[in-house]
């Protein structure tokens, strides 16, 4: 969908607003193709934990800290230092290894070479600093997040961890920061309205990608 065509969106209200309702959908669209976990092999329950933590654990904190650079709003900063607060204080990385490591799924480097391509782009993209794409962006990945947890966790459980908190943890917190985000975007566009020309989807897009690589190991793919 073109920027042009959001634009009513973007004017939006808070909670709930159209374009919340929208990314939402896409969210759910992405959930609901993920895979059976008890269907996967053992090896494929490793292999989605592994690329997971191989993104997120030295990742999320450097794109947020990105989006905060890339907002220009006064009113929408301290939502993204509230996510960095947490997240640097209660230390979300050391639970993300934690729960790796407990499930036997650490990162190997072709764990961490499997997703370097749409990492790449997705750095990137945080890099060129468009503070309301970058703020969607980082919306629709908390949102996600919260909602992968029921499927993390099973992966993990399936392989016999009993290790849950960074799951636990981010199945309830991030509902608030994902609300928190997308009040952000609309605070953000006011301020600093992207462009009739600009891709609104363009970081949603990419970290779809990224996530795909996560689900399905893309070296994988080709060698099939
Ligand atoms: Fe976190």
């Amino acid at each position: 969908m073109s920027t042009t065509l959001l634009a009513p969106e973007l004017r939006g209200g808070h909670e709930g607003s159209p374009l919340q309702v929208h990314v939402t959908t896409m969210i759910d669209d992405l959930i609901a193709q993920l895979p059976d976990p008890e269907q996967l092999t053992d090896e494929e329950r490793r292999g989605i934990i592994a690329r997971y933590t191989a993104v997120l654990e030295g990742n999320f904190i450097y794109w947020m800290t990105a989006t905060y650079l890339a907002t220009q709003s006064r009113e929408a900063r301290p939502i993204l230092i509230d996510n960095l607060l947490e997240e640097v204080r209660d230390s979300h990385p050391v639970m993300m290894r934690k729960f790796a490591v407990a499930a036997g799924a650490f990162p190997t480097s072709d764990d961490a070479l499997a997703v370097h391509n749409d990492l790449t782009k997705m750095r990137l993209f945080l890099g060129k600093l468009q503070g309301v794409q970058s703020l969607a962006t980082m919306a629709f990945f908390e949102g996600f997040i919260q909602k992968f947890m029921p499927f993390l966790a099973a992966l993990a459980g399936g392989r016999g961890s009993v290790e849950m908190e960074y799951t636990d943890v981010h199945g309830v917190c991030d509902v608030a920061h994902s609300e928190g985000l997308f009040r952000a975007v609309l605070l953000e566009n006011s301020l600093n309205p992207i462009s009739l020309e600009a891709n609104f989807f363009e970081g949603i897009d990419l970290l779809r990608n990224l996530i795909h690589s996560i689900i399905q190991d893309p070296t994988a793919r080709n060698a099939a």
